[in-house]
């Protein structure tokens, strides 16, 4: 046990409404790092200023740290004016400006936990974001103390890239080979954003001009070995800082943007000021070694990261309540970057099947939180999908609710104001409400309550005299206090179509509902009015409406709103899996096997294959879940393959043609329109091997492909149950040909998860593997976190359970926030039948007799009591 492992009896918690500022100003902060892997020493000089009266000591943020002295004022401050405790330091009696002068002494090798300063196969990297900071130095480690850094870094020959936060200041050689570098950051900052790298690592190079003139210098440091697949992201980012420009009016400030990649990484990626941090996997690409999606979400983390340089950067948040602030907002720009320059309606649907699917699921849970948290006890586990899914789509309602020229009025407003400042959520939504004129009482109930809203829609049409009345009524989440729960603001979006013409018959209309329930009257509606609600989804709430067949028939065939298209279909798959719960020899309405063959054999009439692909995937078990409580999951599995089949063969004729015009031909592009033929080939080729031996076919695209994804697709078909003769020798050589770690990533997830072979044996044996580490999060998400989020086979299952919960005691003594994320499929035991419940429960109260680090005892403790 180290002392970084709290004993889970008295977990502290902090509040949003206990917050106070800090009594001190730091004017400079001078840090100088002597780099060794096991004993680095860091020397903090920095300048204080008291600005609340009465105040005498100091108190500082330290964890896993070496004191090896404090100074004040150049005196050594004796050892009856510090307390140390817990992870603070008391220094009493500080006189009301001073300098302080702090060494402390770090290991980066022990680092398990990748906070801080640690080492990553070799090269020194830091992770400060949120509480990391703290195991670097003694310091206010919160985000409302902002200073400029000055960083010099001495360090061995062996070590000759050494880079921090800001502009280049000087490079130095001094005795046997070493190097002094100093970088200074001119940004005030608050220490989470600080970083350093130190390595021996290779640059991509380019520059970009921005709006006023001005060329900025941008590097991709990588290990040598990976310097060919650094273009996309560089190009990437160049798209990234156009279009924060064009649609923001935000340029970039420093002379020089770096991003490195490192192996070892808890998250995506960090936004450290000008030295962006990135999980390997999310920067490097190449035709042979990154799918589609890899290169789709490579382009979109570092969109995101650059464009924190304003929101979070510039204007960063006051404490951890408002992460929201910075991440919901940074995650709606992302997404709208991403529909910008690639396909809007497949970016919505696949965005609105995330935040259903994983954010509905939170938020209906044991850890549901409202997008501003009341408190925490371990801020790392509020790095949410509520936090930054539901956040964007708070953003993205403001923006409805005042249209595209106002809101972008607001958001200049907030950066002008709020420049160098760190600020809430309320200046945020402030600045919306000065430039529009709205109040935005009651819209903050999305900001402050927990749970997902739900929606009713009723209609009422009379033939005769074309009178229409929709009447709209909200109800609480689910997981609400009934007497704390206050109306939500909900913009409705909404457009009538004819059942059977598809014409418009009311344009499409933005229906704000306040109350609880509100309806709205339409005259001379002729025809067979359908509607088409919550368009785009509007608002991320709940639709509680059953739709007959066939309206859901006529929106998914009609509908010129990509989202509504999808969510009809779905609806459709959803209630067919319903039936096949009920009684698994109901028959498959045929009006949904026809509809399907109608959309496959004319492809032209679902304008993208991107949406059409969408369209043909079937519901995930998570959404599944939501609808079907308690359900057992491995009977909501059969059904769904029962479905899929009952697809496959129903639309027989059509699967392969469809299969052979969509696979684009040419050299491999990763952009929008190749993306999406090949992900409607693939998804043909999944279901033409349903129906018929694809054994030729998958070998003729593994071994000649053009590139990974259809590669990998041949490969994972094989794997499934489609080519049983092909399986073991198409793992085989994808295996052999993984060079780098990420395609690696795709075999250990693909035989994690494959319902046919992957038994619980073979996921042990996985970690077993002679490349799988577990102080890699990358191999543990590809392994265990497959396992236990995509695998519903084998880990709804006591011995499933078990070995989840086994990796999982055993990854929170090196990495807690890893730990913490892998439980959470545990907690959810209350959407399942009570046998699945038990064995469920059972396994989580043995990880709480342990002594659990914050992060997982927070999480656990949570879920059972
Ligand atoms: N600031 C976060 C990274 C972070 C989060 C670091 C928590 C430390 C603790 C970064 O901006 C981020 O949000 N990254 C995302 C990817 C993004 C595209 C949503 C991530 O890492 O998953
Ligand atoms: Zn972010």
């Amino acid at each position: 046990m180290t002392d970084s492992r709290a004993m889970n009896a008295a977990p502290k918690t902090t509040r949003l409404a206990e917050y106070e500022g800090f009594p001190y100003a730091v004017e400079s902060v001078d840090l100088t790092f002597d780099l060794h892997p096991t004993e680095t020493r860091v020397t903090q000089i920095s300048v204080w200023k008291k600005i609340t009266a009465g105040v005498t000591s100091l108190e500082l943020n330290g964890k896993d740290l070496k004191r090896i002295s404090v100074k004040i004022d150049g005196e050594l401050v004796d050892e009856s004016r510090l307390v140390e405790i817990d992870e603070s330091l008391l220094i009493r009696q500080v006189p009301d400006a001073f300098t302080l002068e702090v060494v402390t002494q770090i290991n980066p090798e022990a680092n398990t936990a990748l906070e801080g300063l640690y080492l990553s196969n070799g090269m020194f990297c830091t992770q400060c974001e949120a509480e990391g900071f703290r195991r670097i130095t003694y310091y206010p480690d919160r985000p409302d103390v902002m200073s400029s850094f000055t960083t010099r870094i001495t360090a061995d020959p062996e070590y000759p890239v050494l880079l921090s936060n800001g502009n280049l200041i000087s490079d130095t050689k001094i005795k046997d080979g070493r190097r002094v570098v100093v970088w200074e950051d001119p940004f005030p900052k608050p220490c989470y954003l600080f970083a350093l790298v130190g390595g021996n690592l290779a640059a991509e190079r380019d520059s970009f001009v921005t709006m006023s003139g001005r060329e900025i210098d941008l590097r991709i440091y990588v290990e040598k070995k990976d310097l060919n697949r650094t273009r996309y992201a560089l190009e990437s980012l160049k798209r990234a800082m156009a279009w924060d420009e064009d649609v923001y009016g935000r340029e970039y400030d420093l002379d020089i943007f770096m991003i490195v990649a490192v192996s070892h990484f808890n998250m995506g990626a960090m936004e450290n000021k000008g030295l962006n941090i990135f999980n390997s996997s999310c920067v490097l690409a190449s035709p042979e070694a990154a799918t589609d999606q890899a290169f789709q979400r490579i382009e979109a983390i570092v969109a995101h990261e650059y464009f924190h340089n304003w929101s979070g950067n510039r204007v960063t948040c006051r404490d951890w309540f408002q992460l929201s602030l910075k991440e919901g907002f940074t995650v709606f720009r992302d997404s709208e970057f991403s529909a910008d320059i690639n396909s809007r309606a497949v970016k919505r649907i696949q965005d609105v099947n995330f935040l259903r699917s994983a954010q509905f699921t939170e938020d209906s849970g044991p850890t549901a939180h409202p997008v501003q948290p009341p408190e925490y006890q371990e801020i790392s586990n509020f790095y949410t999908l509520t936090i930054y899914e539901k956040g964007a789509e708070v953003v993205r309602m403001i923006r409805t609710l005042l249209g595209p020229e106002l809101f972008r009025r607001g958001s200049d407003l907030y950066f002008e104001r709020y420049d160098g400042q760190a600020v809430t959520i309320k200046e945020f939504v402030g600045a919306m409400a000065e430039v529009s004129g709205r109040d935005f009482g009651q819209f903050m109930c999305w900001y402050e309550q927990p749970g997902t809203p739900r929606l009713q829609v009723y209609m009422d049409h009379d033939s005769v005299t074309g009178q229409l009345t929709i009447q709209f009524d909200q109800r609480a989440p689910a997981i609400a206090e009934i007497d704390s729960h206050k109306a939500y603001l909900i913009p409705i979006s909404y457009q009538l179509i004819d059942r059977e013409s598809g014409q418009v018959l009311v344009p499409e209309t933005l229906f704000e509902l306040s109350q609880t329930s509100a309806s709205v009257t339409h005259e001379d509606v002729k025809g067979n009015p359908v509607i088409s609600v919550l368009r785009g989804l509007s608002a991320p709430v709940k639709l509680e409406m059953t739709r007959p067949v066939a309206d859901l028939i006529a929106l998914a065939r009609f509908d010129d709103d990509g989202v509504s298209r999808w969510d009809a279909i779905q609806d459709l798959y959803i209630q067919s899996i319903g039936h096949l719960l009920k009684d698994p020899d109901s028959p498959i309405d045929q009006a949904l096997i026809d509809l399907v063959c109608e959309l496959i054999r004319d492809p032209q009439m679902v304008q993208d294959p991107a949406c059409l692909a969408e369209m043909l995937t079937l519901p995930q078990d998570n959404i599944l879940w939501d609808i079907f409580q308690p359900g057992d999951p491995q009977a909501i599995l059969s059904a769904r393959k029962q479905l899929r089949q009952t697809l496959a063969d129903g639309a027989s004729k059509y699967w392969k043609i469809l299969f052979e015009t969509m696979t684009p031909e040419g050299p491999y592009q990763p952009e929008a329109s190749a993306i999406g033929r090949r992900s409607l080939a693939i998804t043909a080729l999944t279901y033409l091997a349903k129906i018929e031996q694809v054994d030729t076919i998958l070998e003729d695209l593994f071994n000649n492909a053009s590139n990974l994804t259809e590669r990998f697709a041949a490969y994972r078909i094989a794997r499934s149950d489609a080519a049983p003769h092909l399986s073991d020798a198409l793992s085989q050589k994808f295996l052999d040909g993984a060079d780098t770690d990420e395609v690696l990533d795709l075999w250990l997830s693909t035989e994690a998860t494959n319902e046919r072979t992957a038994t619980i044996e073979r996921v042990k044996e996985l970690t077993g593997h002679e490349r799988f580490a577990w102080t890699n999060p990358n191999r543990v998400r590809a392994v265990l976190g497959a396992f236990a989020n995509r695998n519903v086979k084998a880990f709804y299952s006591a011995a499933g359970y078990r070995l989840l919960a086994d990796s999982v005691l055993k990854l929170d003594a090196m990495n807690p926030q890893i730990a913490a994320r892998l439980v959470m499929p545990l907690c959810q035991w209350a959407r399942f039948e009570p046998s699945y419940q038990d064995k469920m429960k059972s396994e989580l109260r043995r990880i709480i007799s342990q002594n659990l680090s914050k992060d997982l005892f927070e999480i656990v403790s949570k879920s059972i009591d």
